[in-house]
């Protein structure tokens, strides 16, 4: 038996040199005891045994080392034997990894995906409190994650609060954040946490003002936030409140909301920009290469929202840049609208497609996955605040009002979006692309939309 000792639960690096040395000395896994910390000192006399050595390093691929960081930070403590166990495979029958309804490696990608749902409700549902400590003022959280992820959620918090001092007390382990640097300290209870003071009202006021009466759905909003996490949020306190006067809320929430798009909405979105790289809402993750997520200035007063993104789009990470998107580029230019000054984005962030042959075939998103996706254009929104958006085409649509719509009905005049914000209606480019009857015509329409959005835009923004 060996015994490889790991310093502490989510310690990737540790499981990593000790898995390869295993691995080149050919240990089976059922020979290897994993122990994390002081654990079970005695049972192997105190002193750990050196490592394996003697054996040829080889390489694997990057899809298994990041596999392998995001499970080792499953609460499951058959994790590293597991890990070691698929590297050992990988090791003797190369392209092993690629057989996606082998149990072994279902259960360690179903474990992954636990843990980047985990560290996204941190993200979403860690709620701080102000301490003075020291003439200082601190912002404390409480937080009781399911999984070891206390250390791959925490660099999100640091550049989202970045002008703060925080910590965030789970547990297992606390993080600190001193305005420079991050730094991981032993776990805490509840009692140590602060509860209730003049944050709480901070947060309830944001809440009050990105409160959507629209959005009000209690079993949607159950899935999205367990009910485990709502005793550590202020602003559920307040939603029979919210309820209550929603209908006089919506007209005063865009005015408001605006007021918030200061210095820090970049550093905001930035943040939420590399939050969506991970996303796991909604299976089209495991479809594409990357998440496209929008793409221009912060303070822009235009928003558009296309689809989703294409084959070229999927593979640059950016959005509209492909056939669809020259069009629009050049119906952009001819209504005397500069792309660079607009934020572009999608309704879904990944692209979906059938294969055929080489070939990756657009499918159309379904209202599941737009449903999904909708957290990021809410967070993409709710950061920028733009004066008027453009829905481009009836996937669009249907993110932007909740339902959905027939452009024909909405086209030509000003709507109100699902958060209160005014938006506009038109055909998608990639529509121009494939219509045969009337092509100029419908061209023509989609820059005299355009054009009015501009005028508009003179008057709101
Ligand atoms: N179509 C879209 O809707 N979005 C893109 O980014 C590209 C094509």
């Amino acid at each position: 038996m060996v015994a490889i000792r790991l310093a502490a639960e989510d310690d990737f690096e540790g499981w990593r040199e000790g898995a390869r040395a295993l691995a080149g000395a050919a240990v089976p896994p059922q020979e290897v005891i994993w122990i994390v910390g002081e654990a079970g000192g005695d049972l192997f006399g105190g002193e750990d045994a050196p490592l394996p050595s003697g054996g040829a390093a080889f390489a694997v691929p990057r899809a298994f080392l990041t596999l392998a960081e995001t499970a080792i930070c499953h609460s499951d403590p058959e994790r590293f034997a597991l890990l070691y166990a698929l590297l050992l495979r990988i090791r003797s029958t190369p392209g092993a990894l690629e057989d996606e309804a082998d149990p072994l490696i279902r259960r360690l990608q179903t474990m992954a995906k636990a843990v980047r749902r985990d560290i996204h409700k941190m993200h979403a549902f860690v709620r701080f409190r102000e301490v003075e400590t020291d003439g200082e003022s601190r912002f404390v959280a409480w937080f009781e994650p399911e999984h070891h992820i206390v250390r791959a959620a925490a660099p999100f918090f640091a550049r989202r609060f970045a002008s703060m001092l925080w910590s965030i007390l789970t547990p297992e382990l606390s993080a600190h954040w001193d305005g420079e640097a991050l730094a991981f300290g032993p776990g805490a209870s509840k009692a140590d946490a602060p509860d209730g003071d003049p944050v709480e009202e901070v947060w309830k006021t944001y809440y009050a003002s990105i409160f959507n009466p629209a959005r009000l759905k209690v079993g949607a909003m159950v899935k999205e936030m367990p009910r485990k996490y709502w005793k550590n949020m202020p602003e559920t306190a307040l939603v029979g409140e919210l309820i209550a006067g929603a209908q006089a809320r919506e007209a005063h929430m865009v005015d408001a909301s605006r007021e918030r798009t200061g210095s820090n909405a970049l550093a905001a979105w930035q943040a939420v920009r590399e939050e969506a790289r991970g996303c796991t809402r909604c299976p089209l993750y495991a479809c594409g290469t990357q998440t496209v997520f929008g793409e221009g200035p912060v303070e822009a007063p235009l928003m558009f929202v296309g689809e989703q993104p294409g084959d070229q789009e999927d593979l640059a990470g950016k959005p509209f840049i492909g056939p669809a998107g020259q069009l629009f580029d050049r119906a952009l230019g001819e209504a005397g609208i500069d792309r660079s000054q607009a934020y572009v984005t999608n309704a879904v962030k990944h692209f979906k497609f059938e294969r055929r042959g080489k070939r990756r075939i657009h499918s159309k998103a379904d209202a599941g996955e737009i449903t999904a996706c909708h957290w990021w254009i809410e967070q993409e929104r709710t950061i920028l605040r733009p004066a008027l958006t453009v829905a481009l085409g009836a996937t669009a649509a249907r993110s932007l009002f909740g339902k959905a719509v027939t452009i024909s009905s909405l086209r030509g005049r000003p709507q109100r979006a699902f958060d209160g914000g005014e938006a506009w209606v038109t055909v998608h480019p990639s529509f121009l692309l494939r219509v045969r009857d009337d092509k100029e015509t419908e061209y023509a329409r989609f820059v005299e939309d355009l054009v009015r959005v501009r005028e508009r835009l003179k008057e709101v923004a």
